[in-house]
């Protein structure tokens, strides 16, 4: 502990008089709005209250945590010192309503809407196509709207300020472009398609004028109390005030809040308190300033104020200089809606109370040597290091940070920290690391600083090493060694699941030693291949190109028209399931689950722990049931009737064993773990992976399903290459969680579910409540993205919440949280393949003896079959494979389809031998591919296509210069091939009803518009057909009594059933309105006359397999990826991605870019940055965004070119098209062959006598990267 300071104790003062408070009070929208207190908790979020009190479902909620950006909306600030308005993005999800008394707010709904007009945001956004299923573009733009607002922005700005806000449809390209248009700095391209930036200036404004009755700037600077029974909320304006309320309440529990963001970290900060002081206007605790040598900031500042005055700081004052480096790493800390509430003393209060949290604030502050001013209640201040205060103990007395104080450095002094994560941004560190090197006069270091984060729970310092290097040469190869033995020696991370392994955590912090040296050592210290390791990847601002045709003549088939319903998705208008308005006696459902591994028994269910809560309605599990005890039905796709709940036997850990209904959401999630549950614990150990069942000899879980036999065997057998390869599941992160809402009717029910198969909830809820099909009605009106864990699982929730509705009568809405909907439903189907292949110097195939094992999860249930055989055998000639498939029962959640099931792992196997088959021969890889091309396919053509439009050997050459001549950075590409085989498959239904009196159209239909676009599509065709404006036609909600027995939305298919419906049922109508049609006559009229002469004006079209015209097709494709990879961390960049797809004779070019780019992207995420990690129980351990990493904004490529062949008909599609939805995914392959193809280089570099090919075990992460570099410290030399 530093040195003690006294301050008056003010104990005989009275404090500010606190006034009692019964409302909040807010600016919503720029009018008043007053909040009741008997509406709230200290735990009720502004995004529960707008949604769910003042049913203002724009805003959006998805993970609750942070995470996502969902819920975004803006407050209106001044600045303090310069008084200008700014406008904060923040995460509605974590701000408490009692902190808004006196704020000024906007959501989606005040800046623009239907009525009133759009905001220019909300056009762009649409306009450029931003949006699919729409769930993330209220949150879109209310972080555009806030940093639009705030002043003038470049394409930069924009660039760095979408990491808080996840989309897992569009690939984010055309969410960056819109957004940059607005751009001071916009390229010319997009800035002319931008609305008149006139329009953008200060709406808020305008509005306010119009609708404010009182003074927006005058806050409230009161401090107050509110009572809520037994807790109660302070807000105080002084330290004094703080002080004291601590003071007189020294019995109660009680939170300081200020960002009140932990909980978004760790849900324990949501426990309840006696007493909550909302500390976020203290003056003391918001201060910063330059103080002799110290830069003094206060604890509450936050970490957006703080980059912003370490960057001002550190171009005013040289000794402060190092700021710029603080700054720039506090920005990699969260994303900018978090970093807008989240203080410093809260991050360190979080570090206090969990030391193996991978602090960046405290590592920044210990690492440079900062205090932190220690308050307790007597106004005694004490001056504390951060690692003494992380230790120290606040139980014994309340102690409030009031200010951190940072020291100047001299210039002889070096400050370094990384922090590297597993993305690009909004992620914590896997390893993070600080560097203090203090040189003397002569060049020798007097002390050196070394903290590491995320190594074990006790570390901090690496204390041996800092001692070690006092006195010595940094600059000095022999003394570089010495450090990193030392550094072996003393680091021992821990194991620390789902955090990556020791072994790299190891690896990772002793190479950030080495970069750190790299980055400061002179240049003439260093070999000149050396230098670039001291660098961070720098990544440039995101370009891309869309190169496609389009006939005007056909408009609007085949048109540039933006999504239908693109408005009403960016203003927030568009209503998801769990918007529909409440119904009166409206109950909620939560899914009740085994927390015991698989083979466990229940013995007991006793639920009357949370039935005694007031708010508590029922529970029910499998022997509640009427009927079946079913979610699924037989069908040609679907092999088993799964359970519902769980019939005795746990299948797997976390598997559905009930539904508890209550009233309200936030009290089931109070009352869940109430459910007591025992069970008789299995005797046996889950079985998580294939390669485990198949290692145990768990021939009973292992079916072989198919064997094709070579039917040839080449004879010139120069190379034999056997490997194997793995790949795991993939969580779908559609936005929208997996929910539904069921409403009793006087017979049966109307199910409203966020579903991609409406006939297979109807049917399965049939079978759980022993009712006929005919009581159930089923309505969709979209979903907020499903990418196939809709098509079955959605009816797990859909028969749940009918269940619970059903037996009580009542309506019932289900709404998953997120770590429940990653944990109880399946994901995509992991792959292991072993294959021994023989090569001739051509690299031509003589044999290739491959098995494939497909882990299907707890139960085989939907197949993937057709789709991964046909990727793996039809591209390249495989008469001399044999290959036999298997599939794997495991002890997890049975696995379900996802985007491309089957082709996403079937053609990564193939693609991976081919690179292995390259590797082993030293064959060049495209030479390889192309040697073994089957000539049934055109894949020839579009491979040397992309060689030219790519400019492929010039890159290569290029790449291989770089490599020569940089170590410790390393770029690679690669160029993959695809055939992707649509099946036809049905039926799909449309219905097209014309109204005679303006001759407008409407259309339902049996698909489900899931972001794809499908809704616009059946618009342009049919306004084609009937050569009628697009404005005409509107779309109805799906719907069963209109399209009954509708096979699913999915396989890229049901657009092309859609449209073929409309196409036929449009036909029909021509046909019958034919006689009066006459020469010149406008569409009302014959319509007009059509009726009046009773001519049914209402026609459906079906689409089966057997339809004449259509068939079976393939989709053509090659991408080619190049990435840089930087050899000492294991990140990389995705420096350009080329993309050419084959699309027929594309129905809406920009609908299809955005299937292609979005598809892409969520292939990318699966390669490298998403994981999921099972603890040996076989529980789901990445079970929300702190620990699941979806690709962000500056994941995707920095260059982005998508391509569409022209003149390209498809003659079996519908109208000559072909599907979009899939295809692309399965192509992100490319992304890791090109991380491999770079890691070649380094590990040459490092060990020639080494095998190039290795095994990479699931994602190609960070992780994966760093560990198969080869590089070891003897190598890290200057
Ligand atoms: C999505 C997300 C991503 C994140 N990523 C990172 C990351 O990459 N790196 C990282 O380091 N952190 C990360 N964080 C953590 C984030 O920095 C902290 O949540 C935040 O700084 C906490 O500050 P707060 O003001 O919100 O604290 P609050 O939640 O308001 O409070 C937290 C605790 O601090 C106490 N407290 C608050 N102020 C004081 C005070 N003046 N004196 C004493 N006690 C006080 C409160 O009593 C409470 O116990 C992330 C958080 C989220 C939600
Ligand atoms: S719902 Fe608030 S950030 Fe995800
Ligand atoms: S459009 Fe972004 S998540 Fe669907």
């Amino acid at each position: 502990m530093g040195a003690e300071q006294s301050t008056v104790e003010d104990d005989s003062q009275p404090a500010t008089e606190i006034k009692k408070l019964t409302e909040v009070k807010f600016h919503l929208q720029g009018v008043e709005h007053v909040a009741k207190s008997e509406n709230i908790t200290p735990n009720t979020s502004l995004n529960f209250y707008l949604r769910n009190i003042l049913k203002m479902t724009g805003t959006k909620a998805m993970c609750l945590e942070g995470g996502c950006g969902a819920c975004l909306v803006v407050l209106q600030n001044k600045d303090p010192i310069t008084q200008k308005d700014v406008f904060l993005a923040v995460n509605s999800c974590l701000i408490p309503l009692l902190s808004c008394n006196g704020w000024k707010i906007f959501t989606i709904e005040g800046i623009g809407n239907s009525v009133e007009g759009f905001h220019p945001l909300q056009e762009v956004l649409a306009r450029f196509n931003g949006t699919q299923c729409g769930f993330c573009s209220p949150g879109m733009v209310m972080n555009m709207y806030a940093l639009y607002e705030s002043g003038k922005l470049t394409m930069q700005q924009v660039e760095n300020s979408f990491s808080g806000n996840t989309c897992r449809c569009t690939g984010y390209r055309s969410i960056l472009t819109a957004f940059k248009s607005l751009c001071t700095d916009a390229d010319f391209g997009i800035l002319r398609e931008c609305p008149d930036v006139e329009d953008l200036v200060s709406c808020y404004k305008e509005r306010c004028a119009r609708k404010c009755s009182t003074d927006c700037n005058n806050v409230s600077k009161e401090p107050f109390l509110l009572e809520l029974g037994e807790i109660r909320w302070i807000k105080v304006h002084s330290l004094k005030d703080l002080l004291r309320t601590l003071r007189i309440n020294p019995q109660a529990t009680y939170r300081l809040v200020a960002g009140n963001t932990a909980q978004g970290v760790y849900r324990s900060y949501k426990d309840t308190v006696d007493l909550y002081i909302d500390v976020t206007e203290v003056p003391e605790l918001k201060d910063y300033k330059i103080q002799g040598d110290t830069c003094m900031v206060g604890g509450n500042i936050t970490l957006t104020i703080a980059i912003e005055f370490f960057n001002e700081v550190a171009k005013s004052y040289p000794s402060f200089s190092y700021l710029k480096a603080v700054a720039d790493h506090i920005d990699l800390v969260a994303n900018v809606p978090v970093r807008n509430r989240a203080t410093i003393a809260g991050n360190l209060i979080i570090k206090h109370d969990h030391h193996d949290f991978p602090s960046d604030i405290f590592l920044i502050l210990e690492t440079v040597g900062a205090t932190i001013t220690l308050v307790n209640v007597s106004g005694q201040e004490t001056n504390i290091s951060p690692i003494d205060f992380i230790n120290c103990d606040l139980r014994k007395e309340p102690l409030v940070i009031k200010t951190i104080n940072l020291p100047s450095f001299p210039t002889t002094f070096k400050y370094i920290s990384y922090k590297i994560m597993p993305r690009a941004q909004n992620v914590h560190a896997l390893v993070n690391a600080g560097f203090v090197f203090k040189f003397d006069n002569s060049g020798l270091l007097q002390s050196a600083t070394i903290v590491y984060g995320n190594i074990s729970v006790p570390f901090v310092h690496a204390n041996v090493t800092e001692r070690l290097l006092a006195g010595k040469n940094l600059f000095d190869n022999s003394v570089l060694q010495q450090v990193y033995t030392s550094l072996t020696n003393e680091l021992d991370p821990d194991v620390r699941p789902p955090d990556p392994s020791p072994e790299f955590r190891k690896k990772l912090a002793i190479s950030l030693f080495y970069k750190a040296v790299l980055s400061i050592a002179p240049s003439d210290k260093m070999a000149s291949k050396n230098k670039s390791g001291g660098a961070v990847l720098q990544r440039p601002i995101s370009t891309g190109s869309q190169d496609y045709e389009y006939n005007k003549q056909k408009y609007p088939w085949t048109s540039e028209i933006p999504k239908l319903g693109a408005l009403s998705q960016t203003s927030g208008e568009t209503k998801y399931v769990i918007d529909l308005p409440d119904l009166p006696f409206q109950l909620y459902g939560a899914l009740v689950l085994a927390k015991a591994p698989a083979n466990s028994v229940i013995r007991k269910i006793n639920p009357d722990g949370a039935l005694g809560r007031e708010d508590i309605v029922a529970f029910y599990s499998k022997d509640d049931i009427p009927g079946d005890n079913v979610f699924t039905i037989l069908t040609p796709l679907t092999t088993s009737e799964e359970q519902l709940f769980c019939d005795g036997r746990v299948r797997y850990y976390d598997q559905p064993i009930g539904i508890l209904v209550g009233k309200s959401q936030e009290a089931l999630e109070n009352a869940v773990s109430l459910v007591l549950v025992t069970y008789d614990s299995p005797n046996v150990e889950p079985l998580l992976t294939s390669r485990q069942v198949v290692k145990e000899g768990r021939t009973d879980r292992i079916t072989q399903y198919k064997k094709n036999d070579a039917t040839r065997r080449g004879n010139d057998v120069k190379h034999v290459v056997k490997g194997s390869f793995d790949i795991y599941q993939q969580y779908h992160f559609h936005m929208e969680n997996q929910c539904c809402q069921a409403i009793p009717e006087d017979k049966g029910l109307l199910v409203y579910a966020s579903t991609q198969w409406m006939d297979l909830v109807q049917c399965a809820i049939s079978r759980v409540l022993g009712i006929p099909e005919s009581q159930i009605t089923v309505m969709v009106r979209h979903c907020g993205g499903a990418f196939g864990g809709k098509i079955t699982r959605a009816s797990l929730i859909a028969c749940a919440t009918a269940l619970a509705a059903y037996k009580l009568k009542k309506p019932v809405k289900m709404w998953l949280p997120l770590t429940t909907n990653m944990t109880a439903i399946g994901k995509r189907f992991p792959l292991s393949t072993d294959y021994e292949v023989g090569l001739d110097d051509n690299g031509v195939f003589q044999y290739a003896n491959v098995t494939h094992y497909t882990d299907v999860g707890s139960q085989f249930d939907e197949d993937i079959s057709p789709w991964f055989e046909q990727i793996f055998q039809t591209i390249y000639t495989s008469d001399t494979f044999t290959t036999s498939y298997n599939r794997v029962v495991t002890d997890t959640a049975t696995n379900t389809w996802t985007r491309a099931p089957g082709s996403v792992e079937g053609l990564a196997a193939i693609e991976s031998i081919m690179e292995h088959c390259s590797y082993a021969s030293g064959i060049d890889p495209i030479q390889i591919r192309t040697a073994n091309f089957s000539n049934q396919t055109p894949i020839l053509t579009y491979m040397n296509d992309m060689k030219t439009w790519a400019n492929i050997d010039k890159r290569k050459a290029d790449i291989a210069t770089f490599n020569k001549e940089n170590r410790w950075k390393k770029k690679g590409l690669a160029v993959i091939p695809m055939s992707f085989d649509v099946l036809l498959l049905g039926p799909h239904l449309a219905t097209v009803s014309i109204f005679h009196g303006d001759g407008s159209v409407q259309i339902s239909h049996g698909g489900i518009e899931v972001g794809q676009g499908i809704n616009t599509k059946a618009a342009q065709v049919c306004a084609y057909k009937f050569g009628i404006p697009l404005e005409k036609v509107t779309i109805l909600p799906s719907h069963n009594f209109i399209s009954p027995n509708n096979l699913a939305t999915g396989g890229t298919i049901a657009t092309d059933g859609v449209t073929y419906g409309i196409v036929q049922a449009c036909d029909t109508l021509l046909e019958r309105m034919k006689p009066y049609r006459t020469e010149g006559a406008k569409w009302e009229d014959i319509v007009k006359t059509s009726h009046d002469n009773f001519v049914v004006l209402k026609a459906s079209g079906l689409y089966t397999p057997s339809q004449p015209g259509l068939g079976n097709y393939r989709v053509y494709g090659v991408c080619a990826a190049e990435v840089i990879v930087d050899i000492l961390t294991g990140q990389h960049i995705v420096t350009r991605v080329d993309l050419t797809e084959d699309t027929g004779i594309s129905m809406n070019p920009i609908l299809d870019v955005g299937q292609a780019e979005g598809a892409l992207i969520m292939g990318l995420g699966y390669q490298t940055t998403e994981k999921i990690v099972f603890s040996y129980e076989g529980k789901v351990l990445t079970n929300n965004t702190w620990t699941y990493y979806p690709p962000g904004a500056k994941d995707i490529p920095v260059e982005f070119n998508v391509k569409f062949p022209k003149d390209n008909p498809n003659p079996v599609g519908v109208l000559k098209s072909k599907g979009t939805g899939e295809p692309a995914i399965t192509l992100a392959i490319a992304i890791p062959l090109a991380i491999r193809n770079a890691l070649a280089s380094a590990r040459k570099d490092a060990d020639q006598s080494n095998p190039p090919w290795y095994r990479i075990n699931g994602t190609t992460d960070v992780e994966n990267v760093l560990l198969h570099t080869l590089s070891d410290p003897s190598q890290y030399v200057l």
